[in-house]
């Protein structure tokens, strides 16, 4: 029962969008793309169809929904106080992977926001989504497109595997650029945001903005609640556990070696999850290479791809290599440790 429309030529296909964009107004159920993961949408105004997304991805209800707007306009439909910072990092940003948390106007319904006087509002950088959104004609909410504690999915096919049948339509924009979900923030006083979440908007950006950039004491320390609901769940979890190494690539080389030896004595199958200069030296069977050494943007843009392929795959352990958390591998590793139940290992 679930749709698929392939976009190849925005122009050409304007008609599929426009079916897409009514579909949500009467309620339905629309995976789209974005620059980032995929989205599992719905009329974020609508108090029923939001409804609708909490019951398809199986998420607990105390986990809001980021609503997703075309642009400037759409943010001032749902909120009704736009600070000058959230102003400026909207000029800068958008469209673009970064969420602003912003208090919320009464139009916005109780489910969409967990219950909360805020509501997370982002404009992503993705032509397909936006002519989409331009078509809905209402902000849509739009979580990512995974069953709840499943990776997100970065391509349509990945998206299917998890919503066929739950959905309506799914539109099919091909992989997305960035591969990790955007980042959220809160204005927190004049110039000052506080992360959320890291994601392709890097603290160093943002501080080209606002005076001061903090991050959540949650995503420091580990402890205490999160502000943004969401980072306590179990999340992005593949079904074999997960072993990560950071280091030079001689000492992940020896990490992952030793790992793989102790394992294989044990009796496992191991996936690998490594750069190619790693992988070449290693050399064993279930590898996947996600790209160079050290580059953030690769394992952003493979690491969801990565930790499905071994669901397939059926091994027992998967011995995956990481990068420096700064930068994009800030977020990069925020997920790759919450997939590795927080078994990153310096080396
Ligand atoms: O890149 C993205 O942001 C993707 C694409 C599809 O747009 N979406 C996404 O949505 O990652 P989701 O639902 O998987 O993650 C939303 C996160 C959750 O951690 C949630 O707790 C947080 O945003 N959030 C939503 N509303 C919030 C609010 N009012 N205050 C704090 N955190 C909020
Ligand atoms: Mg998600």
């Amino acid at each position: 029962k679930t749709e698929l429309l392939k976009i190849t030529d925005i122009e050409q296909q304007q008609e599929l969008l426009r079916q897409a964009g009514a579909c949500i107004r009467q309620g339905g159920l629309v995976v789209f793309p974005t620059e980032t993961v995929y989205g599992l949408g719905a009329n974020g105004l609508d108090e029923t169809a939001c409804r609708r997304i909490f019951e398809a991805k199986g998420r607990p209800s105390d986990n809001p929904l980021i609503l997703t707007v075309a642009d400037r306009q759409g943010a001032e439909q749902i909120s009704d106080h736009i600070s000058p910072l959230a102003e400026k990092l909207m000029a800068r940003f958008w469209p673009g992977p970064l969420t602003l948390v912003l208090p919320r106007r009464s139009c916005v319904p109780d489910v969409a926001t967990g219950g909360l006087d805020t509501v997370a509002v982002r404009c992503p950088d993705h032509d397909i989504c936006r002519a989409f959104l331009q078509y809905a004609q209402v902000p849509v909410a739009g979580p990512s497109a995974n069953l709840s504690t499943r990776p997100s999915p970065t391509t349509a096919a990945e998206a299917l595997h998890d919503m066929d049948g739950r959905v309506q339509m799914i539109i099919d924009g091909g992989a997305c650029h960035i591969g990790v979900e955007s980042t959220i923030v809160e204005c927190t006083a004049a110039d000052e945001v506080t992360i959320l979440r890291p994601g392709g908007i890097t603290p160093e950006m943002l501080a080209e903005v606002a005076a001061k950039v903090v991050l959540d004491t949650h995503l420091v320390s580990g402890k205490g609640v999160p502000k943004a609901p969401g980072m306590k769940y179990r999340h992005y979890a593949p079904e074999a556990p997960v072993q990560a190494f950071v280091g030079s690539e001689q000492a992940v080389i020896e990490a992952v070696q030793t790992a793989y030896t102790e394992a294989k004595a044990a009796g496992k199958t191991v996936g690998f999850l490594l750069s190619r200069e790693v992988a070449t030296q290693v050399g064993a069977p279930h590898t996947f290479i996600w790209g160079h050494h050290g580059d953030a943007a690769a394992l952003a843009n493979k690491l969801y791809t990565g930790l499905l392929f071994f669901d397939k795959e059926r091994v027992d352990l998967i011995l995956a290599e990481g990068v420096q958390a700064v930068g994009l591998g800030l977020a990069v590793m925020n997920r790759l440790k919450k997939a590795a139940g927080g078994h990153v290992q310096a080396v």
